[in-house]
């Protein structure tokens, strides 16, 4: 399933999120969760933080993982993982052994190997595949996600986790690869602000245009896909008819 979900107020769309997230680490089995980097979701770790929900949460049912990451120690504000463990994990009770994130200090290749071990030791498969319960996304303005950016993207790459280099700065990263988030029972790309409403436009487009932008060509192959926006982020969709 393929969904748009816009939201009144960041807040509304924040909840909803950190709901699903308690609906989740109430279920039997634990869950495997990839984040996203980037400004975004800080929001999301420090509306969490600040919730009643964050002490309802059965912390040690979740397994959380990075979509992608920077080549930086977990000190640097860069840190996707950082910056999540100081919003947020560092106010929970979740167990250490339940944060999978890759370790920006080690040689890109042999991290790229280590945590394309780990996963596939802790993840259910899906046809051979990894496949994580939820892949939280975000967007860039270049209509990147993870760290899959436009002309860089491998769709065939036959590995879980690949390397990549931002663009603009060429600062070394590790990603989850379209097909492994392909692969992953539900995918949510969480976007918020005027600043994407340009590009939601683009992603969106019924046409082949769309094609240049990884966000356009990545979701769930058998599981859900939906959009997460507020209302300055769909904005443009929404005038168009959207
Ligand atoms: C990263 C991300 C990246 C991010 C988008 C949106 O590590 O930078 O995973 O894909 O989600 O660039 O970033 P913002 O939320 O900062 O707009």
């Amino acid at each position: 399933m393929w969904e748009i979900k816009v939201f009144d107020e960041d807040r509304e769309l924040l909840e909803f999120i950190a709901e699903q997230l308690l609906a989740y680490s109430l279920k039997s089995d634990p869950v495997h969760i990839a984040l996203s980097g980037g400004s975004t979701p800080k929001a999301l770790f420090q509306f969490i933080a600040k919730s009643d929900i964050r002490d309802a949460v059965e912390w040690a049912n979740l397994h959380f993982w990075w979509g992608d990451e920077r080549m930086v120690p977990d000190s640097d504000a860069d840190s996707n993982y950082g910056e999540a463990k100081r919003l947020l994990f560092d106010l929970t009770d979740i167990p250490a052994e339940n944060l999978h994130p890759i370790n920006g200090t080690l040689a890109l290749e042999s991290e790229l190997a280590r945590i394309d071990e780990e996963s596939q030791a802790a993840l259910d498969t899906l046809h051979g595949w990894p496949s994580f319960d939820w892949v939280m996304l975000g967007v860039g303005e270049d209509g990147h996600t993870a760290s899959l950016f436009p002309d860089q993207v491998d769709y065939n790459a036959d590995t879980c986790w690949v390397p990549a280099s931002h663009p603009e700065t060429g600062q070394a990263r590790i990603s989850l690869s379209a097909e492994a988030i392909g692969h992953a029972q539900r995918v949510s790309y969480l976007v918020i602000g005027a600043q994407k409403a340009e590009i939601v436009v683009k992603v969106f487009a019924d046409d082949d245009s769309a094609d240049e932008y990884p966000a356009a060509n990545i979701y769930s192959f058998e599981g859900d896909t939906e959009w997460l926006l507020d209302t300055n982020a769909a904005k443009l969709f929404m005038a168009d008819g959207g």
